[in-house]
């Protein structure tokens, strides 16, 4: 559904967006995860037709984006950083005028309110709006229209977790309905939840491409930590690999001695990998 190849953009002279090359195929959730300022609205808004200066290819839905028309946007729905809405208008008018652009329809109006939780702020102006229901409207507006794919960039920040849990879980229905999305986010959580595959973003390139787990896998040395009693009856602690279990002979011998209090084992999460990989916090 999706084809990048060798993107390259810039602002300015300087280059940023270098050598960008992915695809998504239909029914996958792909995530842009990276830090703030790493490139990730930029490269949605190549794909979402925005910007159009870039070089390379970036195909969606079969047509190039730099030469989409209108119709383009009968396909893709676009959730944007920063909410586009008529502050004006109650929530309902607004969803009502947006539908109007559109051939296709898909849920009427008052199912998507109730989808999001806010049938009961239908008829309220978008000004009194609070910030979280700014962004749940403005997600739901991407829907208007069914499009077969998304364009979903951070979701859920600034949500509370009620409502970022309403708003994964329509995420997940529409990826069961077989829609191509991509998402962008700095929660490495959300990342981890909802993407099948995951591009590590930092300085306008693609870092690591894979799957949460593989990515995990790629460096990830279990490890399994374990208390026990010393000599003196004093509690210590020690680890070692997982894979190296077998051959921690200090951990065999406190096994078969009965002095073993507490064995787990951890993996890395998606934030020490992106920290491996890069060298970058996620913030
Ligand atoms: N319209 C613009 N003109 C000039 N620079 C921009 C513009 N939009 C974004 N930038 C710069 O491009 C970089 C990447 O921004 P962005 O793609 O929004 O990052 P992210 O979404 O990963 O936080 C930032 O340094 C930002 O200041
Ligand atoms: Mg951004």
């Amino acid at each position: 559904m999706i084809e990048v190849k060798n993107v390259n953009f810039s602002y300015t002279k300087k280059p940023f967006i270098q050598n960008v090359s992915f695809s998504v195929e239909k029914g996958e959730i792909l995530g842009f995860l990276g830090p703030s300022g790493a490139g990730k609205s930029t490269l949605q808004k190549i794909l979402t037709g925005l910007i159009v200066t870039y070089e390379g290819n970036a195909i969606v839905n079969g047509v190039e984006s730099r030469k989409h028309d209108n119709n383009f946007y009968e396909h893709i729905g676009v959730d944007f950083e920063f909410p586009s809405l008529y502050e004006k208008l109650t929530a309902r008018e607004n969803l009502n005028y947006f539908r109007s652009l559109y051939k296709k329809k898909g849920s009427s109006v008052d199912e998507l309110l109730k989808m999001i939780g806010l049938s009961n702020d239908a008829d309220k102006k978008v000004s009194a709006f609070s910030k979280g229901m700014k962004s749940r409207l403005n997600f739901i507006k991407a829907l208007l229209h069914n499009p077969d794919i998304l364009f979903l960039d951070e979701p859920t920040s600034g949500l509370d977790p009620t409502n970022a849990r309403i708003m994964k879980d329509i995420i997940l229905e529409q990826k069961k309905a077989s829609k191509t999305i991509i998402l962008t986010t700095h929660n490495m959580e959300d990342a981890s939840e909802l993407c099948d595959r995951v591009a590590f973003i930092v300085d306008g390139r693609i870092k690591a491409l894979d799957t949460p787990h593989n990515l995990i896998m790629s460096k990830g040395a279990s490890k399994v930590e374990y208390s026990y009693l010393n000599e003196n009856n004093l509690e210590e602690k020690a680890e070692c690999l997982l894979s190296d279990l077998k051959n921690d002979k200090k951990l065999i011998h406190l096994i078969n001695t009965d002095r073993i209090i507490s064995i787990h084992s951890s993996e890395p999460n998606l934030n020490d990998i992106f920290m491996d990989i890069t060298g970058r916090v996620l913030c």
